[in-house]
C-alpha cells in the first residue's frame, strides 16, 4: 500500500487537484495498486485563519508518506506571497528535494507553437537545482527606503549541492538510455559560483564517457531551446535559471497548463506539482485545465514504480488531446470536471488508450 499526501493548495490548484486525485483513483482501481490518499489543508484559506503555513509537525508527517502532491498555492489575499514561499520552499528545503526534474514533452504537435515541430521533437529533461543557489534566502538590506538603499541576494553554491544535481543528471541519462548531457550556466560573468559548475560538471562527466557532456551558457541555452529543441535529452542547471528555462520549455509542449515537475531527494522524499501557479482569476470556475496536474500525478505513479498505470494515465491524456476533449485553454469545450471525467472514462476503456 502506497502512501500518498495531497495538498490542493489555493485557487485552481483545488479545481485540478480533485481531478489529478480522480485519475490516481481510477487508474489505481483499474490495475489494483494499493493507494491510500490523505488531504493536508496547508494553503491560504489555513494561514488566514491561524497564521499558519507549514504547522509544527508537519515536515515529519509529510516525510512518512511516499509521494507528496501538491496543486499550486498563492492567493490574491496574501499579495507577498508569504505562505506560498513558506510551504513550497519550506517543503523543497524541509525536505530536502535537491533535484527539481521538469520534463519537457510534446505529446500533440498541435500543443506546439513553434511550426512544424513533431512530439518526438520536444522531449527532454530539466533537472533544475532546488536547494540552492539564489533562493537560499542570503542577503538583506542596508538603509532601506533612503536613497542611499542597497539591496544583496547571494547566489549560494556549494560542492555538495551542485555535484548530487549534476551526477543526478547524468544517472538519469544513463539509465534511460540517452547519451547527451547539456549543463547550462552563466560562467561567463558569475566566475566564482559557475566556476564551481564548470569544474564539477567536468569531473563528474569523466565518470560517464559513454555520455556527451556539452556546456551552453544560459542565455545561448534559451536560444537552442527555441531554434532547435530536438537537440536537447538531458539539461542541468541551477535553480534560478531552472526556473526561467522550465517555463520556456513548458510553452513548447502546449504552455504552463501542460506542464508536469518532481521535487526529489532520490531514496527519501518526493513532492509534484504542476509547474503552473494558482490562477486565482479562475479558481472555482471549472475552466482551468487540469492535464499538468494529471500529468504530474503520472510522475507520480512512475516514481512509485507504477509503470502501467503512469502509462495509462499519459496516453489517456494524449487521447483526449488528439480529439479535442479539453478545456478551453487548449482550444476545446470542457470544463475542468468533464475533462476529469472523460479520461477516467479513458482509461478505464477495454480496448484503448493503446
Ligand atoms: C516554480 C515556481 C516557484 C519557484 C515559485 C512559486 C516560488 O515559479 O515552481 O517554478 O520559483 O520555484
Ligand atoms: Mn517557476
Amino acid at each position: 500500500m502506497k502512501r500518498i499526501a495531497i495538498i490542493p493548495g489555493d485557487g485552481i490548484g483545488i479545481d485540478v487537484t480533485r481531478e489529478a486525485v480522480r485519475a490516481l483513483e481510477t487508474v489505481s482501481g483499474w490495475s489494483g495498486a494499493g493507494l491510500r490518499l490523505d488531504s493536508f489543508d496547508y494553503g491560504a484559506e489555513r494561514y488566514l485563519r491561524t497564521g499558519e503555513t507549514l504547522p509544527a509537525g508537519a515536515l515529519e508527517r509529510l516525510a512518512e508518506y511516499d509521494a507528496i502532491l501538491l496543486g499550486a498555492l498563492g492567493d490574491p489575499r496574501i499579495p507577498d506571497m508569504k505562505h506560498a514561499a513558506d510551504i513550497l520552499l519550506g517543503l523543497r528545503f524541509g525536505l530536502d528535494l535537491y533535484v527539481n526534474y521538469r520534463p519537457i514533452r510534446l505529446l500533440d504537435e498541435r500543443l506546439c507553437p513553434l511550426k512544424g515541430r513533431a512530439p518526438e521533437e520536444v522531449d527532454f529533461a530539466v533537472f533544475r537545482e532546488n536547494t540552492e543557489g539564489l533562493y537560499v534566502g542570503m542577503g538583506g538590506i542596508f538603509k532601506k527606503g533612503t536613497p542611499d538603499e542597497i539591496a544583496i541576494q547571494e547566489d549560494v553554491n556549494t560542492r555538495k549541492g551542485v555535484e548530487r544535481i549534476i551526477r543526478h543528471a547524468f544517472e538519469f541519462a544513463r539509465g534511460r538510455g540517452k547519451n547527451r548531457v547539456v549543463m547550462s550556466d552563466k560562467s561567463n560573468v558569475l566566475t566564482y559560483g559557475h566556476d564551481l559548475w564548470q569544474r564539477v560538471f567536468a569531473a563528474v562527466a569523466s565518470e560517464y564517457p559513454g555520455i556527451e557532456a556539452r556546456h551552453l551558457y544560459v542565455d545561448a541555452l534559451a536560444m537552442q531551446m527555441v531554434k532547435d529543441p530536438s537537440q536537447f535529452q538531458v539539461i542541468v542547471t541551477c535553480n534560478m535559471f531552472g526556473d526561467i528555462l522550465t517555463d520556456l520549455g513548458a510553452q513548447l509542449q502546449g504552455g504552463l497548463g501542460m506542464a508536469a515537475s518532481a521535487n526529489l531527494h532520490p531514496g527519501r522524499g518526493a513532492l509534484f506539482e504542476p509547474v503552473h501557479g494558482s490562477a486565482p482569476k479562475y479558481a472555482g470556475k471549472n475552466v482551468a485545465n487540469p492535464f499538468g496536474a494529471i500529468l504530474t500525478a503520472a510522475l507520480l505513479l512512475e516514481h512509485l514504480g507504477l509503470l502501467e498505470e503512469a502509462r495509462r494515465v499519459e496516453s489517456a491524456v494524449v487521447a483526449l488531446v488528439r480529439t479535442h476533449r479539453t478545456a478551453q485553454e487548449l482550444g476545446g469545450r470542457l470544463g475542468t470536471r468533464e475533462v476529469g471525467d472523460a479520461l477516467c472514462e479513458e482509461i478505464l476503456r477495454p480496448s484503448s488508450p493503446a
